[in-house]
């Protein structure tokens, strides 16, 4: 709890959807706000539905009108928080507030999905002119209102200062079970539990993980898409059959609220209509870029992330909606199954079964990516950590990061999850009907590009010899690139002289 005094303890910039609730969380857990927004009509109506909550106690939120206002109703140092758009704008304001008199003991904390290599650039940059810290949030706009999860980075002083209050507004779990805590209350605040923030690393770690994070929730989304695709084209199941399967889903090793949502989203109808509103809703994709941006650096980094890259793809495969219209007018597909009552059942429970497995290798391919990142930045994440933050606040919460806790706890340096006991035992289970799920989609020419890409990497994983054999000799025949050999000791490099008579293999 904060110390009292008529200065406020936090200033805030940027009252949209995420800067809104995250003030009135704040000021539920008893901190007083200063908060500023370019647009002044965004400040009254916080202030005017902090005091509807607040029953018109003392004010627990000051509006101002200018950055120079919003230092001057700060205790010191200043502690401001920023939920801007992510680019440009963060240095505007960073700029705004050295014009304003900002101070070298200030910290400036950046709460937006910023990339980390900009985060990484800004600690730099504004080093003496105050502590670029950064905290990526996850959950949406009620879990900034309720309980985020947080993923702190940068200056490991400005996380002393700022710990004790991201351990306040973020969603809690409990110690012994790992279940998130309710709060769903305005008003409402959890003390117990473990707090789903916690210190990632130096500056730039927090919004890389919050990057792979988007992306597993990229590859999370698509999957649950494409299997509603095969139960609605496939099977032709009404959309309250869907929501009626996903529910069941959703009580057992798939509990997760991206699953919980479909759900409603698939139930919900317009007022006063019977058309389910999924049925009008435009199949184009939208991306702000973090999905892109993690499939990117999977690339860069050498670390295979199939799953989250095609669901970066199926979103942009989407948005060719007229080009799909018109080529679905000449390209043919199979020829129309028939698939009896008992049969349909029998899909239905191998695409649950796939949905888990692929979803396993969804998560591995994150942690993997976060893994060799860590190393090659010198970041020392701990993994066991990151998988607790997730369990609760965070879009891609689900039951099943228990688990993913377990193993790193188990072994910290787990290089990917799918060798860790809990998981390999549960994809030798499951993958039989995994693999029947990928063959009867592809039967009826429906697309599951990110669950089959999931069955493609475990199955490259565990392959202990993949053809890449054949495609050295391809580049050591037009390139002399050369070749390790099976045969020879470690190192040593040979090459074919291809375009001679007699096609001599010489060590290079
Ligand atoms: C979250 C979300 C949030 C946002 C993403 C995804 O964790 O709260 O990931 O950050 O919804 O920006 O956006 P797109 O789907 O538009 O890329």
């Amino acid at each position: 709890m904060p110390e009292n005094s008529t200065k406020c303890d936090i200033g805030f910039i940027g009252l949209g959807v995420m800067g809104k609730n995250l003030v009135l969380n704040l000021a539920d857990n008893g901190y007083k706000v200063a908060a500023f927004d370019l647009d002044y009509e965004k400040v009254s109506a916080l202030i005017a539905q902090d005091a509807a909550e607040n029953q018109n106690q003392q004010p627990r939120v000051i509006g101002c009108s200018s950055y120079t206002e919003l230092l001057a109703q700060l205790k010191t140092p200043h502690l401001i928080v920023l939920s801007v758009p992510a680019g440009e704008v963060v240095d505007q304001v960073c700029q705004n507030l050295i014009g304003a008199g900002i101070q070298p003991d200030d910290i400036v904390i950046d709460t937006g999905n910023s990339l980390w290599t900009d985060t990484v650039s800004r600690e730099e940059k504004y080093r003496d002119n105050f502590i670029f810290f950064s905290s990526a949030v996850s959950g949406g706009e009620v879990g900034a209102r309720f309980g985020p999860a947080l993923m702190p980075s940068g200056s490991a002083y400005a996380w002393t200062r700022v710990k004790p209050i991201w351990s306040a507004i973020a969603a809690k779990v409990d110690s012994v079970t790992g279940k998130p805590i309710e709060r769903s209350k305005p008003g409402q605040i959890v003390t117990q539990g473990d707090p789903c923030a916690d210190y990632i690393g130096p500056a730039g770690a927090g919004h890389y993980v919050k990057m792979v994070h988007n992306g597993i929730e990229y590859a999370d989304m698509q999957m649950i898409c494409e299997a509603y695709h095969v139960l609605r084209a496939g099977l032709k199941l009404s959309c309250d059959e869907i929501a009626n399967i996903f529910e069941t889903w959703n009580e057992g090793v798939l509990d997760s609220y991206l699953m919980e949502i479909s759900v409603e989203v698939l139930r919900h109808k317009e007022q006063d209509s019977d058309q389910h509103l999924v049925d009008l809703i435009l199949d184009k994709a939208g991306q702000k870029g973090t999905g892109l941006w993690t499939a990117v650096s999977s690339l860069e980094v050498g670390c295979p992330a199939p799953t989250i890259s095609q669901a970066v793809y199926a979103r942009s495969i989407s948005a060719f909606k007229e080009l799909r219209g018109s080529a679905a007018q000449t390209l043919t597909g199979p020829m129309t199954q028939t698939i009896d009552e008992k049969e349909k059942q029998q899909i239905i429970n191998q695409l649950h079964d796939a949905l888990y497995c692929a979803k396993i290798c969804a998560y591995a391919q994150g942690f993997q990516l976060m893994k060799l990142a860590s190393t090659e930045h010198n970041w020392d994440l701990d993994f066991s950590s990151i998988a607790k933050i997730w369990r609760s606040g965070c879009i891609i919460r689900a039951v099943f990061l228990q688990s993913i806790t377990d193993a790193f706890t188990r072994e910290p340096n787990l290089e990917n999850l799918l060798i860790d006991s809990f998981f390999s035992e549960q994809l030798s289970k499951y993958q039989q009907n995994w693999r029947f799920a990928v063959a009867k989609s592809t039967m009826m020419g429906i697309p599951i590009g990110a669950i089959s890409a999931s069955l493609s990497y475990y199955d490259s994983m565990r392959s202990a010899v993949l053809p890449a054999n054949l495609l050295q000799g391809q580049r050591d025949y037009f390139g002399a690139h050369t070749f390790a050999r099976i045969d020879k000791p470690d190192g040593q490099k040979f090459h074919v002289q291809w375009s001679s008579k007699d096609r001599n293999i010489v060590q290079v």
